[in-house]
């Protein structure tokens, strides 16, 4: 077994405000924001995909508005220490007990912790954000968390279903935001947003066809490697709008499609945040993440940050492979979150 190393990068508190300090002139006064006293009961609302906007001729009723008392020159609601600490381009996340980690629910689901902080970073509370490839929820959980209103989109109804299920079990909505999950092709997101409306934009997409391949558990210690998941497909289905069916070079061009309808939506400046990783296939790299980048620059989006997620917590009992001859990372160990705006 491999002993994978960990270091972290820690940032005195002192420091901190040493540098805060002397930046303070420059940094306004944040006047934050009185925390809403509003405990109304939850009013999130659970609509169903299929009976959603069905004409596409009325966008959906759902605030956009910023609802603190930051200055507009802000970018998010944190405070300078908060900002500080965010510099940091390595992130190193955890699944906390409300994840869902059941392979046989979805396959590939990223911590809440992970659009939290995209949250947090892009976004004031009452905006909106948007996620155009929800999976089973973990965007519309992270919006709720923090207060941001939020729409998803997901091809397939059972994971709006459950994503339904899932919000539907968090007792309180304090800030009267609205999260809502749609079952569609995220090629139609247009139709149900006026321009200019989006805060932030974050999500996980399929990627490319790396699940539609006989799972052979590589990166796991030999000894535990046929677990239940073993030589099994495990797609999200067989849709062929489904990102998750197309080769890579189809898949930029989906990519790029969907965004292009995605970009007038956004404020301008609003961020758009692209966790992917890239593909291997017999013995081949697919760099994903550099065909997404020349897709979303392509149709008009800027990259800003390439941030890695520093998977290494998340990764035991890895198995050899390749050794003598043939060097290959571990893809388990880490992925790339591609943050761009619309500039
Ligand atoms: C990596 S998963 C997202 C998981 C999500 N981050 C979560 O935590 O649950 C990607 C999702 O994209 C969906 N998908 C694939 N093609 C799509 C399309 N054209 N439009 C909308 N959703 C699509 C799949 O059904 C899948 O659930």
């Amino acid at each position: 077994m491999i002993e994978l190393n960990r270091s972290e990068l820690y940032f005195k508190d002192g420091d901190v405000d040493k540098e805060i300090n002397m930046n303070q002139s420059k940094i306004k006064k944040n006047t934050n924001s009185t925390k809403t006293a509003n405990y109304a009961k939850n009013r999130t609302i659970f609509e169903d995909g299929q009976n959603i906007n069905k004409d596409h001729t009325k966008k959906l009723d759902i605030n956009f508005k910023k609802t603190c008392s930051c200055p507009d020159s802000h970018i998010n609601c944190l405070t300078a220490k908060e900002w500080v600490r965010n510099q940091v381009a390595i992130w190193e996340l955890y699944y906390e007990k409300r994840d869902i980690r059941d392979k046989d629910i979805h396959p590939a689901v990223f911590p809440i912790a992970l659009p939290k902080k995209c949250i947090e970073l892009f976004t004031h509370k009452g905006e909106l954000v948007l996620d155009p490839f929800l999976g089973i929820g973990t965007t519309l959980i992270a919006a709720q968390d923090l207060g941001r209103n939020a729409v998803g989109f997901d091809l397939n109804q059972k994971y709006i279903d459950f994503t339904t299920k899932r919000l539907s079990q968090l007792e309180f909505n304090f800030d009267n935001t609205k999260q809502i999950a749609i079952c569609d092709d995220a090629i139609n997101i247009p139709k149900y947003f006026n321009e200019n409306t989006i805060s932030l934009s974050v999500t996980s997409p399929p990627y490319a066809n790396i699940l539609n391949h006989k799972r052979l558990n590589k990166s796991i210690r030999s000894d535990l490697r046929r677990n239940k998941y073993f030589n099994k497909v495990q797609q999200y289905s067989n849709n062929p709008r489904d990102l998750g069916t197309m080769r890579p070079k189809k898949y930029a061009e989906a990519i790029a499609e969907i965004y292009k309808g995605i970009l007038p939506l956004l404020k301008p400046r609003a961020h758009c945040v692209i966790n992917i990783n890239d593909l291997w296939e017999n013995n081949h790299r697919y760099p994903t993440h550099s065909y997404v980048i020349e897709a979303m620059e392509k149709v008009g989006y800027e990259l800003r940050n390439i941030i890695i997620w520093d998977k290494r917590n998340l990764v035991n009992k890895v198995g050899i492979f390749g050794w003598p001859s043939n060097y290959i990372t571990l893809s388990t160990t880490f992925e790339y979150i591609l943050d761009f705006w619309r500039p």
